[in-house]
């Protein structure tokens, strides 16, 4: 069996973040999101990885290099645009070859990895096996109606009209069935090979399509209250380790990971969150589901429930929350007088002032 992992797409949801990074490589806990999903396939015994890489390829190649690093085998695929997953498929013939293989969104968070799903797949080999979850927001995905015996009946993607509240998350597992599909299918009106049209296709040729519903933590860290949430569900679990320095001054409180080379001095630091290699917290409080990545400044600030990404300074701000900041950016007290906001802002970032 092998695995095919989406890392394309613009990740416009995700901007301005992605006008310079890849959405797979924003950190969860200070690891990309990307390597979740690679950990899990290689947990479930899949070795040999295509990986469908767009605009972003030489940074998604730079971070996750031969595989070596995750004891799997990568095979890069470019994709010339972003045409679709059933498109990918297509693009990702002859490395699948004609084995069964797990399709697997790079953007997507599984907790609890995908080990049992495959072993099943495996055992069982339907013709193609979905993971659908209830969301309270179905015309954002793939929707699933299911018939009274629970068998999938139809698969509409982002529908005006949902039929039920089941989307599909980013997981699928197929057989070589599915080549017949993609290459059938047409594009659909936002000009895209839908995966969900193929497996489509399937079920209207009568082949065997199965469906399972999970409950556990899924998400599509495609936008950025996702993210924050999937940042927090994984520092839930973090194990609590302190390699840094930390001074006497400082009160360190419930899970906190403080990595090597990290320095907190004067500060309070509540649980659970992650403070990467190279930054130094002094005089702040930094709160629970917090990840605040490498080589950060934070000074005399308070911040709850963000992200903070590489090379970062944060000085002097009352109260951070609910936030993403990106690489290098500086946050410092504006003068006193005048008493304004001064603002230099990349393209389609949201700021919001609380005076
Ligand atoms: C894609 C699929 C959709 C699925 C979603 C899960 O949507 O087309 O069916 O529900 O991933 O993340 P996209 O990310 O392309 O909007």
């Amino acid at each position: 069996m092998k695995a095919l992992v989406l890392s394309g797409g613009a990740g416009t949801r995700l901007r301005p973040l992605t006008h310079t990074s890849a959405k797979q490589l924003v950190p969860v806990a200070n690891k990309p999101v990307l390597f979740y999903g690679l950990e899990a396939i290689a947990d479930a015994g899949i070795t040999e990885v295509g990986i469908v890489v767009g605009d972003t390829a030489d940074e998604i190649r730079e971070a996750v290099g031969d595989g070596s690093k995750f004891g799997i085998e990568v095979t890069y695929i470019p994709q010339t645009a972003p045409l679709g997953l059933a498109h990918a498929v297509v693009i990702a013939r002859e490395f699948l070859a004609d084995e069964d293989f797990v399709m697997y969104l790079g953007d997507n968070f599984i907790v609890g990895g995908i080990s049992d799903l495959v072993e099943s797949f495996r055992a069982e080999r339907p013709t193609a096996q979905i993971l659908l979850t209830q969301v309270s927001d179905p015309k954002s995905f793939g929707v699933a109606e299911l018939g009274p015996d629970g068998r999938v009946v139809g698969l509409e993607e982002k529908p005006e009209v949902p039929k039920s509240d089941l989307a599909l998350v980013g997981v699928y597992l197929f057989t070589p069935a599915v080549h017949e599909a993609v290459r059938a299918i047409k594009p659909s009106w936002r000009g895209e090979l839908e995966i969900t049209h193929a497996l489509q296709w399937l079920i209207d040729a009568d082949l065997d399509v199965r469906s399972t519903t999970i409950s556990g933590y899924w998400k599509d860290t495609g936008n950025v209250n996702d993210m924050l949430e999937v940042n927090r569900s994984v520092l839930e679990r973090a194990e609590p380790r302190i390699e840094g320095l930390v001074d006497a001054a400082s009160e360190i409180i419930g899970r906190v990971q403080i990595d090597e080379g990290a320095q907190v001095t004067a500060s309070r630091i509540v649980g659970p969150a992650v403070i990467g290699a190279g930054s130094v917290v002094t005089g702040s409080y930094i709160g629970p589901f917090t990840s605040i990545s490498r080589d950060c400044t934070i000074t005399d600030s308070e911040i709850e429930f963000s992200i903070i990404l590489d090379g970062s300074s944060v000085r002097g701000a009352s109260r951070v929350e609910a936030s993403i900041i990106g690489r290098n950016v500086e946050v410092t007290p504006a003068p006193r007088v005048p008493a304004a906001h001064r603002l230099i802002l990349g393209d389609h970032s949201k700021v919001q002032i609380s005076s």
